[in-house]
């Protein structure tokens, strides 16, 4: 597993770092005819990416219409509930883009979750295409990173209940709030992990996470690692300021 660091001056400027690499990386898929699987991540840090994707000039130079739009997880409530991760993506960047519907496969947070979390593994199985580990390969999986080092709705010390190969069940440990996720095993299948994380909040655990300090390694973001793809560290200069 390689795995890069790629710092940029503010959330703006990390917003069209990302987008580039996106842009080029979805045009390498097109140019091969093949559709780009990508997993968006929800929480408050990617929503100002979203927002740069939805606006010129990457609304206009990504290639949209090769794109396939999963979520990583999802809050178990209705898509139009303020917490929703669809709702944040939806009204930030899809609502910008000329998709079709049938390009967005969104977890039904209105449905119990765990029926839901089978039926997100059946899209997710007749959707993408399977890779070297014999599991689905998404082009990119989009992370963001708690506090705690939690990634997706993969929660320090708890196990997703319900885990099938792809997809689970997780409670969030203080709002005790419901979640379908992707399970670490499809994370790890990925062809390129982008973490995205933003803020001086985070810069010691991204540090420690980065240099593998004892006592992180079993944190679920410190636990990525695609045996066949790579994991990119998206930073702003206040994140970074742990590392060299
Ligand atoms: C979610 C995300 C979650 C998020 C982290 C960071 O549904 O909330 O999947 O894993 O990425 O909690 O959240 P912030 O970006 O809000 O700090």
């Amino acid at each position: 597993m390689k795995s890069e660091i790629r710092v940029a001056d503010d959330a703006d400027a990390l917003a069209d770092e990302m987008a580039g690499d996106l842009a080029e990386a979805v045009d390498a898929a097109a140019a091969s005819g093949r559709r780009f699987a990508l997993a968006l991540s929800g929480g408050s840090t990617p929503a100002r990416l979203y927002a740069r994707l939805g606006e010129q000039p990457w609304v206009g130079r990504v290639r949209w219409d090769a794109v396939e739009f999963f979520w990583g997880d999802e809050r178990c409530v209705p898509p139009d509930h303020t917490e929703s991760n669809y709702r944040m993506t939806r009204e930030t960047l899809l609502d910008h883009l000329p998709i079709k519907t049938e390009q967005i496969h969104r977890i039904r947070g209105e449905d119990p979750a765990e029926p839901e979390a089978r039926r997100y593994e059946g899209d997710i199985r007749a959707s993408v295409t399977v890779g070297p580990t014999e599991l689905p390969r998404f082009d990119w999986i989009l992370l963001g990173m708690g506090d705690d080092g939690h990634t997706a709705s993969l929660f320090p010390g708890q196990a997703l209940t319900a885990q099938g190969e792809l997809c689970g069940v997780a409670r969030h440990p203080t709002s005790g709030q419901q979640r379908v996720s992707f399970t670490a095993e499809l994370i790890d299948a990925a062809a390129r992990v982008a973490f995205l994380v933003t803020g001086a909040g985070k810069a010691k655990l991204v540090a420690d996470i980065i240099r593998r300090t004892p006592g992180t390694e079993t944190l679920p973001a410190a636990q990525v690692a695609p045996e066949y793809g790579n994991v990119v560290w998206y930073l702003d200069r206040a994140a970074a300021a742990g590392l060299d």
